[in-house]
Parts: C-alpha cells; structure tokens; sequence
C-alpha cells in the first residue's frame, strides 16, 4: 500500500480512510480476537467517524471487539465543545451504541498531570503491559497541525518521555496543557495513519514528506515495526515536489 495517497477532496479522503480502519480493525479481530485502536483529535477525522457510524461502515464491524483510546485531549471536561472524546462520542460513539467498558478517554475534566497518569494506568491494563513493555496499537489515528505538531507533541515541546506512555504538558502555542501519547507509544503501532486536508497543511507536509532531516514531531512517528500511510487531500498536497499520480 502507498505510503502516501493524495485525494480530490476531504470526503474522498474520509471514504479511503473509513475502509482503510475497517480493513485494519478485521484483520486484528481476525488474528488476535479484538481490536486496538487510537482516535485522533482536531476537525479532520469528524468526516471518518460520521462515515463509519453510516451504512455500511456501521455493519461491518463488531464494534464490541474494538477496544478505544485517544492519541490526545485537551483539559476540558466532555461535554466542552474543545473535547476529543466529546467530538468521538458524537459522531462515532453515541450513533453506534459502543458498549463503555470499550471506551478508555483521557479524563480531561481533571488535573492534567492525574489525568496522565490515570490514562497510563488504563493503558496499562487494558493492553496487560508488563513493566517496560509499551502498548501496541493495530491503528494509531492522527492528525498533523500546520506546525507539524501531532497528538499533542508539538514542535519545541515534546514532552519528556523517560518512560511514559502518557505525558501532561503546557503549549504556550495553545497557551493550554495538552495530555498526549508519548512519541515511543505512536512508534509502537502497527499501522499509523496520518489524515491531512488543508492549504494550511502544505509546508509542514512537504516537510515531513520530503524532508529526511525533518524534526517536526509528525515526521518523527516512524514506528520500528510497522507503517505509516498518509492519506492527504489535493491542498495539502499541492507543495509536494513529487505528488503521486
Ligand atoms: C488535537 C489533535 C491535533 C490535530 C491537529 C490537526 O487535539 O487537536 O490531536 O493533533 O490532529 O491539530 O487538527 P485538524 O484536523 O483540526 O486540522
């Protein structure tokens, strides 16, 4: 599969996406029993997840076998609109009946740095990780601001790691703290798949693309054992010296 997909625009792009998930989440179904998966935050995913909440999408899958997460939150409580479980549950939870105990959010409603440490824990037994061992997505969601930031790592600001799945960290270009999947947990995954749609995208994505000394935190998620797919939209892609055809 291409590593990178260039679409006409976003719905094509939340289509490709919808059925790349559905495809990822049968084949963990089918070789391990259930289904790891982290969402992504931010607007762009919304399209994917009213589209897997849709027929057909929404038959296709046995949504009891997936087990949820998130990639980032930001210290809101969920019902705030900022919310990335809030967005989820919307558009993708709620519509589908995904029974809680399948459900792990970031609790963003409390103190950040408890929140973090909360979310590890969860991680931690809900993968069964034995101390050192980092939890293994079948699919990593995400997002890539203009600024290259991913999840909540942004540039200038990646969290110390040192061992954490889970960081709390201020933004001063949020001028908020952000809870997010540490850089060694996005490298884990099996598959990683980036969405990107936007003019705004371009530079930081021919960065990322075409740069090999890149440091923007979104070009930095190259799993050891795994792949990463970016399916972006024509906008995005319009700085790429080489799109595909
Ligand atoms: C968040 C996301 C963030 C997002 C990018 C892109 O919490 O906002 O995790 O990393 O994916 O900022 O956001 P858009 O999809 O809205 O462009």
């Amino acid at each position: 599969m291409a590593p990178l997909q260039v679409f006409p625009d976003p719905d094509a792009l939340a289509e490709a996406a919808a059925e790349l998930f559905a495809t990822a989440v049968e084949a963990a179904v089918a070789e391990r029993g259930r289904a790891f998966v982290a969402l992504s935050g931010g607007s762009t995913p919304k399209r994917l997840y009213r589209r897997l909440a849709a027929k057909p999408c929404r038959k296709r899958l046995s949504w009891t076998r997936v087990q949820l997460f998130w990639g980032d939150e930001r210290p809101v409580p969920p019902d705030h609109p900022d919310s990335n479980f809030g967005a989820a549950r919307r558009d993708l939870l709620a519509p589908l009946g995904v029974p809680e105990a399948n459900v792990h959010r970031i609790r963003g409603e409390e103190e950040p740095a408890r929140a973090a440490e909360d979310y590890e824990a969860e991680l931690r037994r809900a993968f069964g990780l034995a101390p050192g061992e980092l939890p293994r997505f079948d699919l990593v969601l995400l997002g890539m601001g203009a600024d290259g930031h991913t999840a909540s790592l942004f540039p200038g600001n990646e969290p110390p790691e040192a061992g954490r799945l889970v960081a709390a960290s201020f933004v001063a270009t949020r001028g908020s703290r952000r809870i997010t999947l540490t850089l060694p947990v996005l490298c884990a995954a099996r598959r990683v798949l980036f969405l990107v749609a936007g003019a705004d995208k371009a530079r930081a994505l021919r960065d990322a693309l075409e740069n090999p000394s890149s440091r923007l935190p979104a070009a930095r998620v190259r799993p050891a054992d795994g792949d990463v797919l970016w399916y972006v939209d024509r906008d995005a892609a319009r700085d790429l010296e080489s799109p595909p055809p």
